[in-house]
């Protein structure tokens, strides 16, 4: 129960937050991590019939820059113990030095919603 009560809210956060897009017919736009393979994903409606969805995984917008976590790519790789609150996320990531450092990182600085299409910001 507290697992799932736990995923609603993280549901709820993400469309709060990440639904920034202004110029597209999507007028309701729901956001989903998908926790086990790394993925999110956007579902977008345009209040009359139209739903279209696109995933991105978090390896293709995420890096890790000497143990920190930041936009590029394959953060995945060299970090574990992986966790959310809200739109951070937050890992233990493997240094230049070999040593492990645990950083986060908010989601509205590594994704872009723009009509309802994913994309790794900018
Ligand atoms: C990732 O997991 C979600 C939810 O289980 C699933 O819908 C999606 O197809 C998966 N994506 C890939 C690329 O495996
Ligand atoms: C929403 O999508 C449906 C199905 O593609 C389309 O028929 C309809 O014209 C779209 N509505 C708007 C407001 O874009
Ligand atoms: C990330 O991993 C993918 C798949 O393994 C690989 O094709 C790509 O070159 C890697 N990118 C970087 C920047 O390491
Ligand atoms: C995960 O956390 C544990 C306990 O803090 C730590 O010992 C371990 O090195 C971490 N694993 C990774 C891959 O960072």
């Amino acid at each position: 129960m507290t697992a799932l009560l736990s995923f609603v809210l993280l549901v709820f956060w993400a469309t709060a937050a990440l639904t920034t897009s202004v110029t597209s017919g999507c007028v309701d736009d729901t956001i989903i991590f998908n926790i086990g393979n790394l993925t999110l994903t956007v579902i977008c409606s345009n209040g009359t019939g139209g739903i279209t969805s696109s995933t991105i995984s978090f390896d293709s917008c995420i890096g890790n820059d000497d143990g920190q976590l930041t936009m590029g790519m394959n953060f995945s790789e060299t970090c574990g113990n992986i966790t959310f609150n809200g739109l951070e996320i937050t890992a233990d990531c493997t240094t230049l030095a070999g040593t492990i450092d645990q950083s986060s990182i908010d989601f509205n600085a590594i994704f872009e919603d723009e009509d309802g299409v994913l994309s790794c910001a900018q």
